[in-house]
Parts: C-alpha cells; structure tokens; sequence
C-alpha cells in the first residue's frame, strides 16, 4: 500500500513539532489515513525527538489507534450483556457473514471495518450499532444492513 507522506508533514507543522502533542499528532495521522502507517513512527521520531519504541509504546496502548488498515467506515456491534440478550451477537453474525470479515478485520476492498465493543453505556436503548462514530440504538441485523447499503450509496 502506498503511503502519501506529505501527510504527516501537515500534522507535524499542524501540532508545531510539539513532543508534548504525540497524541494529538497520532490521532491527526490516524484520521488522515484511517490507521497508523509503520512508515510514519520513524518520521514522527526524528521530527519530535520521541524514540520509536516510545511512539510505539503509545500507539498500541490506547485502544483508539489502529496498526493495521483500517476500512473508510468503521462499524462496532455492541456484545455487552444488554445488547446481547437483544441480539446484539446476531447483528454481529449477520456483518461478519455479509461483509465475510471477522470482528477485528477489513473488507478487502477497504470500505468497511468490523469491531464490537463490551457496553457504551447506554444499555437502555441497546442494541447498539455505531457506525462512523454516529450511535443507533434498536437495531436488528436487518436495519443494520440496510444502513450499511445506504453508506455504500453515499446515501446517509
Ligand atoms: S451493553 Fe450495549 S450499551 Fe451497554
């Protein structure tokens, strides 16, 4: 995969070169290109003055970055209890059979990547799917494809 690094530039002179602003400077990056390119450690590490293992100490601290490519939009199926028992497991099921990825994988052509998540904390309107970070309480397998459909048509 090829990586546009001129990218990390922006972020870097955007977050002044600033070795207190790792994080903001790894979130930009993750937002830039939806992950967490190996590339761009040794790049932020000689910009910032931060060792590599460091930078990577981080990255793979917080649960938020992602080391792999991630899809262009990312779907979490709650599995926490309450979602659960309201088929929270099925709409899993369901994705990982129409979109032939397990949780924790990206579609092959990059538009989609599955996770799910053990309780967001609103239970009462469960089960809950979050797509692109836009929260949708009662959903169904069925509701949640639908969705899925009208984000691939650039419809939602
Ligand atoms: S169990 Fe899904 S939001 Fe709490």
């Amino acid at each position: 995969m090829e990586i546009d690094l001129k990218k990390v530039d922006y972020v870097l002179m955007k977050n002044r070169r600033d070795r207190r602003a790792l994080i903001p400077i790894l979130q930009d990056i993750q937002e830039e290109y939806n992950w967490l390119p190996e590339e761009v450690f040794g790049i932020i590490s000689r910009e910032i003055g931060i060792p590599v293992m460091d930078i990577y100490g981080v990255a793979t601290f917080y649960r938020t970055f992602s080391l792999k490519p991630r899809g262009k939009h990312i779907v979490t199926a709650c599995v926490g209890t309450a979602c659960h028992v309201r088929g929270g497991q099925r709409i899993v099921e369901t994705l990982s059979s129409e979109l032939r990825i397990e949780p924790g994988e990206t579609t092959e052509d990059m538009k989609f990547s599955l996770d799910t998540v053990n309780c967001l904390g609103c239970c009462a309107i469960g089960p809950i799917v979050v797509i692109d970070g836009e929260y949708y309480g009662g959903m169904t397998s069925q509701k949640t494809l639908a969705l899925l459909k009208r984000i691939e048509m650039g419809e939602k």
